[in-house]
């Protein structure tokens, strides 16, 4: 395997008609990591989704999906890829194994369809025709064929929208799997808490611009950034910021201690994916 990023992105850029929905954006995604897209709706996050996967054509900028310009459509790079579209497959009149064995046909080395039926939990329903399924199993559904064709990279647009808190940590764990496999994972999510679960980095875009980028834990913080909070004898939630803490729970500390008084619910945080998420997104 070469040591190419799996995903290069350069100075993209996405019109639709006057509207410019991607506005330069950069992003390289190596080989075996899960990479996270954050940001609210409209940051044209599916819209730079679907330029990787060829589904739509870029305005202009650079990109390479595992060496290949993905508006090319190859065969070859189509047969190396997984996806779930945000807006799901219209299969409603066929059934998950019926559209799970089409879908696996496209693939040179596919996955046994009643193993990702059981591992996307849809061995109850794997017969029955989709559109009498729930919005959760129709998702799962979307989830399985992205897996079923054993593919190396692999495009989830909100892969666990709608599905109950059961079915969103089992295919947390289907992900982390894929990752200890050493697949290739580009996922975009509203659920920070996914996000930060799963994501080696994130990347947080808003109006077609890239934010910040880096490893959900150190984002848009700097390393000695810590957030002192306690109630003081007033019940209030008093909040600091602070590159040292030491010092800072030192001296508050001290002094509550001499005025006889504890500082409830005394707490060292720091900032959390969701906090820089909104400060970074907040329209000011
Ligand atoms: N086919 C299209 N024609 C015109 N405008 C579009 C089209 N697709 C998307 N847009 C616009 O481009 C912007 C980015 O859309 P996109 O679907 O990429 O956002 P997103 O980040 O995926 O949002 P969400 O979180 O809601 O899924 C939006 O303002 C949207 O209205
Ligand atoms: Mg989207």
């Amino acid at each position: 395997m070469s040591a190419d990023p799996a995903i290069e992105v350069h100075d993209l850029r996405k019109r639709y008609g006057e509207f410019e929905a991607v506005r330069g954006i950069d992003i390289e995604v190596q080989r075996g990591e899960v990479f996270g897209l954050l940001g609210p709706n409209g940051a044209g996050k599916t819209t730079t989704v679907e330029i990787l996967e060829g589904y739509r054509q870029r305005s202009d900028g650079e990109v390479a999906v595992l060496g290949h310009d993905p508006a090319v459509r190859s065969r070859e790079l189509r047969q190396r890829i997984g996806i779930v579209l945000q807006s799901g497959g219209i299969y409603g009149h066929i059934t998950p194994r019926e559209a799970l064995r089409h879908w696996a046909s496209f693939y040179p080395r596919p996955r046994d369809v009643g193993e990702v039926l059981a591992l996307v939990g849809l061995t109850d329903k794997a017969d029955v025709r989709s559109r009498k399924l729930s919005g959760g199993q129709l998702r799962r559904l979307d989830f399985a064929l992205a897996l079923v064709g054993d593919p190396e990279l692999i495009f989830l647009d909100e892969p666990t929208t709608g599905f109950d808190p059961e079915a969103r940590r089992t295919a947390w764990e289907t992900i982390r799997s894929l990752r200890d496999l050493g697949k290739t994972i580009l996922l975009t999510t509203h659920y920070l808490d996914e996000a930060q679960a799963l994501a080696d980095r994130v990347a947080i875009v808003k109006d077609g611009r890239v934010l910040a980028i880096g490893p959900p834990r150190e984002l848009g913080v700097g390393a000695s950034h810590y957030r002192v909070m306690y109630r003081n004898a007033q019940g209030q939630l008093v909040e600091h910021e602070t590159d040292d803490p030491t010092r800072l729970l030192h001296e508050l500390t001290e002094s509550a201690i001499a005025r006889g008084e504890r500082l409830e619910e005394l707490s060292v945080g720091r900032p959390s994916l969701e906090d820089v998420y909104l400060e970074l997104t907040a329209d000011v």
